[in-house]
């Protein structure tokens, strides 16, 4: 069955996002039903949201005749989540306080599903200590608050109190409606290139945008785990909620990881780590006429056969491999010789697999032995079905049973 949510819009200039909003969330499978503002209706009409939506768009209470059906109650009974996006420092205010006086207000005090506030607003409304003090309250009160973007506002001003990108808040309001099922895990994922500098302008990289690595993280959060991201550089959104851990080289990515590992419960590294390095690293800029044509490499340390030499018997690892020739004869040594329980495997030749792409095409490699393989989807649901898996070892273990 479809998941509804219920989306409140009220009236600032992000509402001009919302029709996008709605369509992204219709694309992901979802029944969307929007009640508006009478301000909102300024910004953006009805009728644009009505057809996006493929539902009656709501924002008068007293605009049609009696029924017999409570219908700000029904809507809010209904709801699998609740949104407000963008939400003004006004219904900020109301909410906290308690005030219900039109039909977006009292249908928001009948919900029990999750609650989703996305505040947007001028940069000093937003830090204004009678907003911020709201926001707290809400937090307090439960409610799920998505920061604002830092940026261009609209009247002018640079700061936070941009409405995020709604593939941000898809992705929020996803996470509201996933299972809980890693809660209690403590989840490591590695993500991004590393950039291995040869002098202050140059460097060594790997083809990686990252995608993977955060849809990995971002998935864990959504379904309970304490996440920890240590990225390469990226560029890309990372969901608020997560520990993020910036790194630039192989070896900063290896420290951090050490740091950390031996207090994580599942360690996912989807980072593509540059496995070598200019041995010199110059302080100044090479110049041409004294370049050398011959770059001398190091080797890095391999972090994953590090996790993998030290793993307790309680921790679920999982690698990736980036394969362009035998990609399953190569990928099961790799699970050998690492130590892992799952091995990802991309053909990265394979058109919609690997770098830059949203969507991948992957190849589970067991420790058991067994293998499966799928057809090409969205990282995301890649990032799932590892997850699924993860939580099954984990079951398996618990009860004793083999990797
Ligand atoms: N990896 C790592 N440290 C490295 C190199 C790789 O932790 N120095 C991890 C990657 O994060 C990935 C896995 O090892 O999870 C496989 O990476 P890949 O580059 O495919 O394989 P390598 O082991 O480096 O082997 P090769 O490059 O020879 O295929």
């Amino acid at each position: 069955m479809k998941s509804r949510v219920l989306l409140g819009v009220t009236g600032g200039i992000a509402a001009y996002k919302t029709p996008w909003l709605v369509r992204l969330l219709v694309e992901s499978g979802m029944d969307v039903h929007v009640v508006m503002t009478r301000a909102a209706t300024q910004f953006v009409t009805p009728l644009t949201l009505a057809t996006v939506s493929g539902n009656r768009v709501e924002h008068d209470m007293w605009e049609k005749p009696f029924e017999p059906q409570i219908e700000h109650i029904t809507l809010a009974d209904q709801a699998d989540v609740a949104v407000i996006a963008p939400a003004t420092a006004n219904i900020i205010g109301k909410i906290a306080s308690g005030i219900a006086d039109d039909l977006l207000t009292t249908m928001f005090m009948a919900v029990t599903c999750p609650a989703l506030i996305c505040p947007s607003m001028n940069v000093n409304m937003f830090r204004n200590p009678v907003v911020q003090r709201n926001l707290n309250r809400l937090r307090e009160l439960g409610y799920h608050v998505l920061d604002p973007a830092s940026g261009y506002l609209a009247c002018g001003w640079v700061g936070e109190g941009r409405l995020p990108e709604p593939e941000c808040i898809v992705e929020e309001i996803r996470g509201l409606l996933a299972p809980r099922d890693l809660e209690g895990e403590n989840v490591l994922v590695t993500a991004g290139p590393t950039e291995e500098p040869l002098d202050p302008v140059r460097f060594l990289t790997n083809r990686s945008s990252g995608k993977m690595g955060v849809a990995v993280a971002t998935r864990a959060l959504a379904r309970g785990a304490h996440v920890t991201l240590v990225a390469g550089p990226i560029n890309i959104p990372v969901p608020q909620g997560l520990k993020h851990v910036p790194v630039r080289t192989a070896q900063e990515m290896h420290d951090r990881v050490m740091e950390v590992s031996s207090r994580m419960s599942v360690i996912i590294k989807a980072a593509a780590v540059a496995d070598f390095r200019p041995a010199v690293e110059s302080a100044d800029k090479i110049k041409k006429e004294f370049a050398e044509p011959h770059i001398p490499l190091a080797p890095n340390p391999d972090i994953l056969k590090a996790l993998g030499a030290r793993k307790r018997p309680d921790q679920i690892l999982v690698g990736f491999a980036a394969e362009t020739g035998d990609a399953v004869e190569n990928g099961r040594k790799k699970l050998v010789s690492k130590n892992l329980d799952l091995l990802v495997v991309n053909d990265v030749t394979r058109p919609g697999a690997g770098f830059d792409y949203d969507t991948n095409i992957a190849r589970f490699l067991h420790r058991s032995g067994l293998e499966e393989e799928f057809e090409i989807m969205p990282k995301r649901k890649v990032a799932d079905l590892i997850l699924d898996r993860v939580r099954d070892l984990r079951k398996n273990l618990k009860t004793g049973g083999e990797r």
